[in-house]
């Protein structure tokens, strides 16, 4: 279907102002086709020089789900709280020790996003690849979430031999990872924006 320029600028403000986090799921799978829509929207990203070596691991198997959940858990208990960390770091430390943590909020599936190791636009171009995603994740009913812990703690020995069984290679770096699944609570308002200010020099 052929679309206006108007009507696809609505289509995407809408999509813009109305994208948030998703931070509780059901247990309802997403069907595969919707999951490989929102995988064409990444690989649909732009990259710096157009190598397009972005990759894209789709991970819906629920024991490797649970793998990652319990060794990024593990990752978390071992961390050695710091001065300067983060509060969302130091909330899921202090989580992790006391019963338990899972940095995927449970959702059905986690995308996670590699580039080459030592790429300069590694983080950039995943980066461009997740937006898309998250839009069109929104756009079409589903909740998400960008989940960045698997690429914080990439060089821990837990979650890079868990993630070389899952086939990844030593010249794979991880970048950010998403999560999709249905929102237990769809309505979220927008939030206000108060920061990312602008400045024009005309
Ligand atoms: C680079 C990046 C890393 C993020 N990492 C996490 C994360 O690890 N866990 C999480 O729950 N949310 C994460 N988020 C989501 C942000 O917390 C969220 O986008 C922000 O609070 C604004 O809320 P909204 O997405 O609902 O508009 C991340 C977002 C970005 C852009």
């Amino acid at each position: 279907m052929e679309m206006d320029n108007d009507t696809v600028n609505a289509a995407l403000k809408k999509a813009i102002s109305q994208r948030r986090s998703t931070r509780a799921y059901t247990d309802q799978m997403v069907p595969d086709e919707l999951i490989e829509e929102v995988l064409e929207a990444g690989r649909h990203a732009p990259s710096a020089n157009n190598l397009q070596t972005t990759r894209f691991y789709v991970i819906t198997n629920p024991e490797k789900l649970a793998l990652l959940r319990d060794t990024m858990n593990d990752v978390l208990q071992d961390t050695t709280e710091k001065e300067g960390m983060s509060p969302g770091l130091l909330s899921l430390i202090k989580r992790a020790m006391q019963g338990g943590v899972d940095v995927t909020y449970g959702a059905p599936v986690l995308i996670v996003t590699t580039n080459r190791k030592g790429s300069a636009n590694a983080i950039a171009d995943c980066s461009c690849a997740l937006q898309n995603m998250m839009l069109t994740a929104s756009a079409n009913g589903l909740g998400n979430c960008w989940i960045n812990q698997f690429h914080s703690f990439r060089e821990t020995p837990q979650l890079k031999s868990v993630f070389a069984e899952l086939g990844l290679s030593k010249d794979e770096e991880i970048c950010g990872s998403l999560i999709l699944g249905y929102a237990e609570n769809p309505v979220i308002k927008p939030i206000p924006i108060t920061g990312n200010r602008v400045t024009y020099i005309r």
